[in-house]
């Protein structure tokens, strides 16, 4: 089977953390460092911001539910379709949701009035659409609204060559009512062993810092996270795998059939819709053939018709490409 439905780098993990990992098992009788120090240095200086400013967590879903506790909001907005723990957060906290939807495709993303929301959740980019936020008109919306917490998830950010340009890490000294989310689960593929920071102005990150449980970062997953980020070659990689492969990907499906409609995505994922097809029919017929895709129908702002696809490997996706094909011509080109 070959899993096109998690959005984790197929690189990865990097090799140097496996022999870490090996290395580190027999410590696994002591309780780690609570406060995650050498980390929480390394990631300060790998973002030239201070060692207060980083919160570590059991992957970033761990950070949302810690800053919804963190800032109590009685309201929330979000900028749907996007990834749903924001609204399971907020509701956890007794919050209201109040959903903003994209424009319609390609889900541009802009500025909204949020209302009376006391927390903005944003996702850069986007989860599912693949989209960014224009950066300049991101960094005046922020600038405008200083009262509102904005949670900026750059979850997918690490994958991107620009990334310095659409991260507002380096904004957060302007910046002290927004929070960074960052995953290092997705770009060094961690997902089981669960890793991710938040970074926000002193204070907030103090309040963030407060709503972790004590050890809940393992001494294995920090240690992978030292060695993960020292494994400078391992990023350039993936980075370069990244960009032939959106473009070759992007390519080959855009032109596959008048029937898939593709999102222009920015991220190691695309959304992508069916005119006049179903997605859980789709994926079904995909899994079948021991490809498994995400459907993305049950996100809110999308209908049946809705699929998101991971950017895998070059043979994995030429073999997805190819299992797509030969579906269309078993079916005269339409789906
Ligand atoms: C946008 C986004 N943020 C955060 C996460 C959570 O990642 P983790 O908790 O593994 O760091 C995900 C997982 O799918 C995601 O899509």
């Amino acid at each position: 089977v070959t899993d096109f439905s998690i959005n984790v780098n197929p690189l990865g993990p990097p090799d140097e953390v496996l022999r870490i990992l090996r290395a580190e098992l027999p410590g696994i009788a002591r309780y780690p460092d609570s406060d995650c120090t050498v980390l929480a240095a390394r990631l300060a200086a790998y973002h030239e911001i201070a060692p207060g400013q980083i919160v570590i967590g059991n992957g970033s879903t761990e950070l949302i539910y810690a800053v919804a506790r963190a800032c109590r909001p009685r309201k929330v907005a979000t900028a749907e379709p996007t990834f749903t723990e924001y609204l399971r957060a907020s509701l956890h906290v007794g919050a209201d949701v109040e959903h903003w939807l994209a424009e319609p495709p390609p889900y541009d993303l802009e500025p909204f009035d949020p209302g009376k929301a006391e927390l903005i959740w944003l996702c850069n980019p986007n989860n599912p659409t693949g989209r960014l936020w224009p950066p300049a008109a991101l960094r005046a919306w922020i600038r405008n609204r200083p009262a509102i917490p904005f949670v900026v998830d750059e979850a997918f950010l690490p994958f991107l060559d620009e990334e310095r340009e659409h991260s507002l890490i380096p904004d957060l000294s302007r910046f002290p009512n927004v929070v960074v989310i960052r995953s290092m689960t997705k770009i060094y593929a961690l997902a089981g062993l669960r890793l991710g920071y938040a970074v926000a102005a002193p204070p907030l990150a103090d309040s963030i810092r407060s709503q972790i449980p004590p050890w809940s970062v393992n001494r294995l997953a920090q240690a992978a996270g030292l060695a993960a980020l020292a494994d400078h070659d391992f990023l350039q990689r993936t980075r370069h795998w990244f960009s032939a492969e959106r473009k070759a990907f992007d390519e080959e499906l855009n032109g596959l059939s008048p029937d898939l409609e593709m999102v222009p995505s920015k991220a190691n994922f695309s959304l992508v819709r069916i005119r006049s097809g179903s997605s859980v029919w789709l994926a079904q017929l995909l899994a079948e053939r021991g490809i498994i895709v995400r459907d993305a129908s049950n996100f809110i702002g999308l209908s049946d018709g809705h699929l998101r696809v991971a950017l895998r490997t070059a043979p994995d996706n030429e073999r997805l490409l190819a299992e797509l094909r030969s579906l269309l011509s078993e079916r005269g080109q339409s789906l």
